[in-house]
């Protein structure tokens, strides 16, 4: 199958390189910017253009990848999907709730597949910690807490630095994190969130939710683009069995299991090394599912609930209430 690379540098580099190992032909790079789109078609031997729009149009063309800054993904979403393409969307799939709905509706009139990029799902360590969860090694989950922070993110022309395109870290970062949320304990029943967005003397941003799920579990999401270097995952899962924690600075995942007492000497369980990158994982899933052999882990409403939470989010930040989901 054929892809378009819609928006060519850091995900867009990266995603072409992960499509390319699933034994896709990049055959069009497509970006406003010339130079960053010839850059990537030499290295796959594709075309490059200026012109996104007809890239999404090209009759050899299958798929088409929107790598752009978020609140441009719907557009090339609606315009693949009119043409008849299947869509990869990197996260989040859209800057609101309404840009979303309207994509949605062009995807399923058109009968295409889009696949949001929710690569959190695909993350080995994550992957077993739902697996445990969902096999009760934890017993019934009662708290957890999610820590995601790294450098603030430049892009062409700085555009993450810019709050209302990128949504900072609250929107785009701990999207992940309320994502994976839902998916592993169901839907959310509200969300309080406060959210520092510093332009001066530097651009620091740090965000903190706590969110009720339908299930009675509590949730801490935190999200920081404030750290002077390198990036941190942390998670802990609490119930009324035993608890994992989980940070990317230390060993892998760890499993406490609480003796009989509620007490007693943890047990260790290391996770396995990690074999595939969880982008390239996205890629196979979505292409298994274009060829019907399975469903993709994530759906399209699940890219939509996921920005309806993160937008919650914003909301709380701004008005200091909580926001019913
Ligand atoms: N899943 C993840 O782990 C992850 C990580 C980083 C970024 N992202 C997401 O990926 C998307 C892209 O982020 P990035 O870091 O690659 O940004 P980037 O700034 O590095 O790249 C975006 C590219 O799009 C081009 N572009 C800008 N406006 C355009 C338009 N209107 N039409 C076509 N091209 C346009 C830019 O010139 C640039 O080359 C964002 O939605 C971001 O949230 C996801």
């Amino acid at each position: 199958m054929n892809i378009a690379i819609i928006g060519c540098n850091g995900m867009g580099r990266h995603h072409a390189r992960m499509a390319a190992n699933c034994g896709l032909r990049i055959v069009v790079c497509a970006d406003v910017h010339k130079p960053i789109a010839r850059a990537l078609a030499d290295e796959y031997g594709a075309d490059s253009t200026t012109d996104c729009l007809a890239a999404t149009a090209r009759p050899d063309v299958d798929i088409v990848a929107v790598t752009t800054p978020t609140p441009t993904h719907t557009l090339y979403v609606i315009a693949a999907a009119q043409s008849g393409k299947h869509i990869f969307c990197e996260k989040p799939f859209g800057r609101s709730v309404e840009q979303c709905k309207e994509a949605l509706a062009a995807v399923k009139k058109a009968g295409v597949k889009l696949f949001v990029g929710h690569v959190l799902r695909y993350f080995q360590e994550f992957e077993a910690m739902r697996a445990q969860i969902v096999a009760g090694k934890v017993g019934k989950p009662g708290f957890v807490k999610l820590y995601r922070g790294g450098l603030f993110p430049m892009g062409v022309n700085g555009w993450f630095r810019d709050y209302a395109q990128s949504g900072g870290v609250a929107f785009d970062s701990m999207i992940h994190d309320l994502d994976w949320l839902r998916y592993v304990f169901g839907e959310p029943e509200r969300i309080f969130c406060q959210a520092l967005q510093r332009h001066t003397p530097d651009h620091i941003d740090y965000a903190m939710a706590t969110l009720r799920m339908k299930s009675g579990l509590i949730a801490k999401v935190i999200g920081t683009w404030a750290q002077p270097s390198g990036f941190r995952v942390e998670a802990e899962v609490c119930g009324d069995k035993g608890m994992f924690q989980f940070n990317s600075d230390e060993a892998p995942l760890v499993v406490a299991k609480r003796g009989a007492s509620g007490g007693g000497p943890g047990m260790i369980i290391p996770a396995s090394p990690v074999t595939a990158s969880p982008y390239e994982l996205e890629w196979r899933d979505f292409l298994s599912w274009i060829e019907g052999k399975s469903c993709a882990r994530v759906t399209p409403e699940d890219g939509l609930a996921a920005v309806r939470m993160a937008v919650a989010a914003l909301k709380s930040a701004e008005t200091g209430k909580p926001v019913n989901l």
